[in-house]
C-alpha cells in the first residue's frame, strides 16, 4: 500500500525521478523504452491498446495511443510522488478508482508485474548503472509495487 512506504524509499525515487526529468523530452524517452519492453514481455496486451498482435514493435512505438498511455503513466507516477505524505489518503482513493477504470480497459492483474519490470528497465537505461544502484532499484521496485498493489486490490473490490 502507498501508505506503507518509508521516507528513504520515497526520497530515492523522487531524487532519481528529478534527474530523469532533466533529460530532454523525458516523457517520450521513458515512455518509449517502457512500452517497447512491456509489449516484448506481454505481446497479448497489445490488443488492449487497439493493436493487432502482429504489429511491428517499432510501428507501435510511433503510434499516438501508445505514446499517450506512456505519458499518462509517467504523469501518474509524477502525481503520485507529489502526493506522498499529507495527501496519502487521497492518493489511495485515486489509485483505487484508477484500478477500477483499468478493469474496464481490459487490463488483467497479471499484466502489472510486467509493467513494473518494464518501468525498472526504462529507468535503468536512462540513469545508467552507476546511478541506478541496488538501493535505488529496490526503492523503485517498492514504489511501483505499492502503486500497483492499490490498483490491483481495487480490481477485486
Ligand atoms: C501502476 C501501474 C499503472 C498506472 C499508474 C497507470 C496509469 C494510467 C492512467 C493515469 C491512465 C489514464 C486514466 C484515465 O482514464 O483517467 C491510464 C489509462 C490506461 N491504462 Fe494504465 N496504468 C498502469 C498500468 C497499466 C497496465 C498494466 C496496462 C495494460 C496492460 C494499462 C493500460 C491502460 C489503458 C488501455 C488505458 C486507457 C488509455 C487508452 O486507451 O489510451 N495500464 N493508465
Amino acid at each position: 500500500m502507498v501508505a506503507d512506504m518509508s521516507y528513504s524509499t520515497v526520497s530515492n525515487v523522487i531524487d532519481t525521478w528529478e534527474e530523469i526529468r532533466r533529460t530532454e523530452n523525458y516523457e517520450e524517452v521513458v515512455g518509449t523504452a517502457l512500452f517497447l519492453k512491456f509489449f516484448n514481455l506481454e505481446p497479448e496486451a497489445k490488443i488492449i491498446f487497439g493493436f493487432k498482435d502482429n504489429n511491428d514493435l517499432e510501428d507501435l512505438a510511433k503510434s499516438r495511443r501508445f505514446i499517450k498511455h506512456a505519458k499518462y503513466f509517467i504523469q501518474m507516477i509524477d502525481k503520485a510522488l507529489g502526493m506522498l505524505g499529507p495527501d496519502i489518503e487521497l492518493l489511495t482513493e485515486i489509485l483505487l478508482e484508477l484500478g477500477q477504470k483499468h478493469v474496464s480497459y481490459g487490463v488483467r492483474p497479471e499484466f502489472f508485474p510486467s509493467m513494473g519490470r518494464a518501468l525498472i528497465h526504462a529507468v535503468q537505461s536512462i540513469l545508467g548503472d552507476s546511478r541506478f544502484t541496488p538501493d535505488v532499484k529496490d526503492s523503485w521496485v517498492e514504489v511501483y509495487g505499492a502503486l500497483s498493489y492499490d490498483m490491483i486490490r481495487a480490481q477485486k473490490l
